[in-house]
């Protein structure tokens, strides 16, 4: 199974939105990555259908959402409309999430859940054979530029494990402190897609940035 890589717009320039998705594009990049934040669940407010739906006219790549809200149910609908290919919702604010997973497949999304640093990996158990992926949070959500959490390398490698038990294919999702340093630690723990925000759009060259971490992310993969 190959690295996809998926640059988070968020610490891109919010005014450029179309050139820092072309410059990723250029740089390989497999994913956007689109954080959706309310102000609730995070102590951060972030974007909305409207710029999914605009994100969507200026890329081919698929719109990987990261619903960082309190209440999911309610706003599926309209990201899918919007073009997300991917939407991922928090296990902290879901009681009945295996309801959620079902309605976002449904809309013909592939359906992620994510676990937050504190959240343990039996929040998932019941439901591991019905998600396309499982997002393991490596830093408290909210904000770009944030310090790896290390403990999340073993929480990687436990999901894959959990997903396998469950014959689900489907990939492990990192975010939070990627880059050149981290990269290969969390492919070696079992990650097969990674969010990198501020190491690509805090770099003075996105395109390049891009194309190291991917090539990090491979050469881990072989080694
Ligand atoms: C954090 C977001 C992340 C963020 C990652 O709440 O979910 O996607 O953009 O940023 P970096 O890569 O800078 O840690
Ligand atoms: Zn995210």
């Amino acid at each position: 199974m190959s690295v996809l890589l998926a640059p988070s717009i968020l610490s891109a320039d919010f005014a450029h939105l179309a050139d820092a998705v072309a410059a990723v594009e250029r740089g390989g990049a497999d994913l956007i990555h689109v954080d959706v934040m309310d102000g609730h669940f995070v102590p951060n407010i972030t974007i909305g259908p409207p710029v999914v739906k605009s994100l969507k006219r200026v890329t081919k790549l698929p719109l990987d959402v990261h619903l960082m809200i309190t209440d999911p149910d309610k706003y599926i609908g309209a990201f899918a409309d919007a073009g997300a290919s991917m939407i991922s919702v928090h296990v902290e604010v879901l009681p009945h999430l295996h309801r959620t997973i079902q309605a976002i497949k449904a809309l013909g999304v592939q359906a992620g859940v994510v676990l937050n640093p504190s959240t343990p990996v039996v929040a998932i158990s019941e439901v591991v054979g019905d998600v396309d992926f499982v997002l393991v949070m490596s830093v408290n959500p909210g904000f770009g530029g944030q310090a790896f959490i290390p403990r999340s390398e073993s929480k990687v490698t436990e999901i894959r494990a959990l997903l396998d038990s469950a014959k689900n294919s489907g990939r492990v999702e990192i975010d939070g402190g990627i880059d050149m340093h981290t990269v290969s630690r969390v492919v070696k723990a079992g990650a097969r897609m990674l969010v990198a925000g501020n190491a690509i759009f805090g770099s003075p060259d996105p395109e390049r940035a891009t194309r190291d971490l991917k090539a990090a992310a491979m050469a881990a993969l072989q080694a």
